[in-house]
């Protein structure tokens, strides 16, 4: 078991790819902290894992509240006693065109995925430094590296705020993997594709997800849309020791979006 014993906080843990995430820690052994803002999904998701025999804990918490990510980390290592993974995974995104976007979508979007992944880093930080131990895997996008087409093939139009806040995600990953590298912490970020989850139908009708799952499959070099799992497998891999000479990292798994390449 790769994560045998080891204390894991997922942010946004609670539904799609922190979900997928939360279930392949399980499956390595981990004790799984459920950080999420919503506490119905915190209980399903938390039935769920526990039914498949995992140990798990729900932690409501909003990450954009400093004080709030400050208490759920106190309270996980009064708890549990260690906190070696965090996963920076909550986030939003509010698909608008630039033109129309507001100051309060703007503050939404970044408050969530890239101020959020500040203050839930520095909250775990000093339990991490005194462990001289720990393992932060952030997730980006691959819109904080290229900018997709907006307003056709079932995308909605702009993302300006959501890809900022995920280009800003990785040079935070840079940042924090210099601070923190010298007490054995390392820091690496994953930036997924597309994947389907709830976020997908978030800013898009049922018929546009389709159309956009279509449109991505035929742009991807692998040809296909990749499961939770692939995707989980990668941020596996940043979370346990496997990848203990890795850090300050972005990985893309995005099945080799053209708009990268
Ligand atoms: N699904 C994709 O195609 C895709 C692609 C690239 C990046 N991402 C990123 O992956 C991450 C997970 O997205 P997902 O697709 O699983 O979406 P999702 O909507 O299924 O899950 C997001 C989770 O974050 C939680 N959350 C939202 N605001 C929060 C807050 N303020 N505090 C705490 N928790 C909060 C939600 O309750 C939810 O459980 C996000 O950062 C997203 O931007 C997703």
């Amino acid at each position: 078991m790769r994560l045998k014993d080891k204390v894991a906080i997922i942010t946004g843990g609670a539904s799609g790819i922190g979900l997928a995430a939360a279930e392949r820690f399980g499956q390595e052994g981990a004790i799984l902290v459920l950080a999420d803002i919503n506490q119905d999904n915190i209980d399903r998701a938390s039935a769920e894992l526990s039914a498949k025999g995992y140990t798990v804990h729900g932690e409501i918490c909003d990450v954009t509240d400093q004080a709030q990510t400050r208490e759920m980390a106190r309270a996980v290592a009064e708890k549990l006693g260690r906190i070696d993974i965090l996963v920076n995974n909550a986030g939003i995104s509010r698909y608008r065109p630039f033109a129309e976007a507001t100051a309060a979508d703007w503050d939404a979007v970044l408050g969530v995925d890239l101020k959020g992944v500040f203050f839930c880093a520095q909250a775990v930080a000093p339990q991490m430094r005194a462990q001289q131990y720990g393992r932060i895997v952030n997730i980006s996008s691959a819109l904080g590296t290229g900018a997709a087409p907006h307003g056709t093939a079932g995308s909605p139009g702009g993302s300006a705020a959501y890809a900022s806040a995920k280009a800003g995600v990785i040079m935070l990953t840079k940042t924090l993997a210099r601070e923190l590298g010298p007490d054995g912490v390392t820091v690496n970020c994953v930036a997924p594709g597309t994947f389907l989850t709830p976020i997908s139908a978030s800013s898009r009708t049922p018929e546009q997800v389709q159309e956009h799952l279509e449109y991505r499959k035929k742009t991807v070099v692998l040809n296909r849309i990749g499961t939770l799992e692939e995707l989980a497998n990668t941020i596996l891999f940043f979370a346990s020791d496997e990848s203990s000479y890795v850090t300050g990292h972005t990985l893309h798994v995005d099945g080799g979006r053209s708009d990268r390449m």
